[in-house]
């Protein structure tokens, strides 16, 4: 995909966004630590988790909002990861939130401006979705010049944000760009929302009434909040012209590490391409979460921690490199992200020691593991059954310590 509009650095976009905003009157917040001050929450998944208790009305600030760069680490769609290159565990977010103090009006209007006025972003290849009953949020971005074909209206599947089963949340208003119909499904309904990689979501406007109280109750909040969150590698992967977010400014030289590591170069084999997305991604992710404080465990966050580690660790000897390496790759995460993370290069020494420790630990269980599960398939496969036995699963786990949600994922492969 080539741009028509200025190319820009992942480092120019977040100040730009950032500035745009302080311009307007919002307060810069810095980025939580990923382990939120929150029981509720596993991870920080968004920019409003550390403002929870403003959207609440427990907390108020003397500014009309706030404005964050959050790191963000999302591991509920971990099997796309990879698969494609539009979904990364670990990824900043960029957003703008107010508590009362800035109209779904303006909100919408600052986000059109900043896109198309700043960014340079062309209105022809912007769509809009809006909740199904929203007419006020369509007929906003009818007044801002939006196309009434560029508008479509989502259920609450899509287009109805919580972030997660309590707490803060409401309808919202995504933005999507045409990646061009050439990567698109064809299909005459093809539309934003659909799964093909034609129209990829970049910003979600999130219009915060109610507060969940996780048993299907919301309670109406006291004011009517603004939570913006955009995706920083997914803006960046548009305006520097690329067609994935493995090959923007940041992720790009970590999967040449990888690459290297590998002896394989991406692009020429998709299976392939899948392993070197999926351990770029996971080094990325293990990286600021162990720096973050999380150890791998097989409990709670250093569960995901674990989880992940371990997935990259067979995609590496699915490329065939021999032995560890994914403490190798970790300068380099540090590296990339040195300017706006330099704690990450404070404390490599620690965390290459996390990821070399969990990564021998696993070897011994992986090579032995994978050769049992190995002959369990052909035996299943030869007996005419296409499902693993729920005992040999269990036999994997239990006597031999090898992870029930990897036997279900190399059982689908
Ligand atoms: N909270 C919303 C999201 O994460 C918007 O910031 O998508």
């Amino acid at each position: 995909m080539s741009a028509d509009y200025p190319s820009m650095t992942t480092a120019e976009i977040r100040s730009k966004f950032l500035n745009f905003f302080e311009e307007r009157g919002l307060k810069l917040y810095p980025s939580s630590s990923l382990v939120p001050d929150d029981p509720s929450l596993l991870l920080a998944n968004a920019g409003m988790n550390q403002f929870k208790e403003y959207y609440q009305g427990k907390k108020t600030m003397k500014e009309i909002g706030a404005i964050s760069c959050q790191k963000c680490v999302r591991t509920n769609d971990i099997d796309c990861i990879g698969e494609d290159g539009r979904h990364l565990s670990f990824f900043e977010m960029l957003g703008d939130f107010s508590f009362g103090g800035v109209s779904k009006q303006q909100a919408c209007a600052w986000a059109f401006e900043l896109i198309t006025k700043e960014f340079k972003l062309p209105l022809d290849r912007l769509y809009f979705t809006v909740f199904t009953e929203d007419d006020e949020t369509h007929d906003v971005w009818r007044s801002l010049g939006v196309a009434e074909d560029h508008i479509s209206r989502l259920g609450e599947d899509d287009n109805f944000w919580a972030a997660g089963p309590t707490g803060p949340c409401g309808p919202c208003s995504e933005i999507y760009f045409d990646m061009g119909e050439e990567v698109g499904c064809g299909s005459p309904d093809c539309k934003p929302g659909c799964d093909c990689d034609r129209f990829m979501e970049f910003w979600n406007l999130v219009f915060t009434q109610f507060d969940g109280d996780g048993k299907g109750g919301y309670t109406r909040l006291a004011n009517p909040n603004i939570d913006t969150g955009m995706g920083l590698e997914r803006l960046a992967c548009l305006m520097q012209g690329v067609d994935n977010l493995f090959e923007v400014d940041t992720v790009r030289n970590i999967m040449l590490a990888v690459s290297e590591k590998a002896n394989v170069k991406y692009g020429e084999d998709e299976k392939k391409d899948i392993s070197l997305r999926v351990i770029t991604d996971h080094i990325r992710s293990t990286t600021f979460l162990i720096c973050d404080g999380v150890v791998p465990s097989n409990e709670g966050r250093g569960y995901v921690l674990r989880r992940l580690l371990r997935r990259a660790a067979r995609h590496g000897r699915l490329l065939g490199i021999k032995g560890t390496f994914l403490a190798d790759i970790v300068p380099v995460v540090a590296r990339e992200n040195f300017s706006e993370y330099p704690e990450l290069t404070e404390k490599l020494d620690y965390i290459k020691k996390v990821v070399a420790i969990e990564e021998e630990r696993f070897a011994a269980t992986i090579d032995s593991g994978l050769d049992i599960l190995d002959s369990m398939i052909k035996e299943t496969k030869a007996a005419g059954a296409d499902t693993l036995p729920g005992e040999d699963v269990f036999k994997l786990s239990d006597t031999f310590g090898f992870p029930v949600d990897l036997t279900r994922e190399i059982a689908l492969e």
